[in-house]
């Protein structure tokens, strides 16, 4: 059975104590949940804190981008092996924000996915369209050049050790949450487009919503038989809210 997900995405959120705080209230609060795993994807100073604090708990850890080389005159960059250094599990890969205000492409989040598994990491690749996109009707095409880039750059087997983030750009930061039935509709749409290249990777590949998920709509959203989990902004920001999004997958 595909495993499922809250992941936590603080973007560029937090100092040093609050970030003690939040780790501590969702370290205090979480148990395992059979079929279920919880992460927070921290920004990078905080990874020795989030290691330090999480070791042995319910809750593992990760970072938002990674290099896509492995080591070399790439001043600013972070490697996946220095993030396995900090224990890291995960490492988002060609988050929208990557995409839209740093310039990355299908290119590199193709290449940063290599580099993630190159280096033990669980890549979390971010695929979804614009509001314009899908106003044109083109929320399918976009969705197929992104993943067929990544098939194309690292071929199936890479799904097979990855997952993905639907996440919807109209979505992010914008309080309009996809309605279930549209996370749906692209979900399987994903599946689908891998499944074309292996049924039993599509199958067991599980992909996350990510967009203006909160407490109060994650319960719907995590029951779409596609929607395996959620990649959460905002709302990881209050040990509260992002704990109860954690219940309702776990309720699922
Ligand atoms: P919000 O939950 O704040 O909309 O952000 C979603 C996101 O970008 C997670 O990666």
């Amino acid at each position: 059975m595909r495993g499922r997900l809250v992941v936590g995405n603080w973007k560029m959120h937090g100092e040093l104590a609050a970030t003690a705080r939040l780790l501590q209230a969702l370290k205090a609060a979480l148990t395992p949940v059979e079929g279920c795993a919880f992460a927070v994807c921290v920004p990078f100073p905080y990874l020795a804190q989030a290691a330090e604090a999480l070791r042995g708990s319910a809750l593992a850890w990760g970072a938002q981008d990674l290099s896509e080389h492995d080591a070399g005159a790439f001043t600013g960059e972070v490697s996946g092996n220095m993030l396995r250094d900090f224990a890291c599990r995960y490492a988002i890969v060609g988050h929208s924000e990557r995409r839209t205000l740093h310039g990355e492409t299908d290119r590199t989040a193709g290449a940063k996915l290599g580099a993630a598994l190159r280096s033990g990491l669980t890549p979390i690749v971010c695929v979804g369209e614009t509001l314009a996109e899908r106003e044109r009707g083109d929320t399918e095409a976009v969705l197929a050049r992104q993943i067929d880039a990544l098939l194309q750059a690292q071929g199936v087997g890479a799904l097979a050790r990855s997952l993905l983030a639907y996440e919807p750009v109209w979505a992010i930061g914008t309080g309009h949450t996809a309605t279930p039935d549209q996370a749906q509709r692209a979900h399987a749409f994903i599946r689908g487009r891998i499944a074309a290249a292996d049924a039993a990777i599509a199958a067991d590949l599980s992909v996350l919503y990510g967009g203006s998920v909160k407490s109060s709509n994650a319960r719907e959203l995590f029951s779409m038989p596609d929607v395996d989990g959620g990649l959460i902004g905002g709302a990881s920001l209050a040990a509260g809210d992002f704990l109860a999004i954690c219940a309702a997958l776990s309720q699922r």
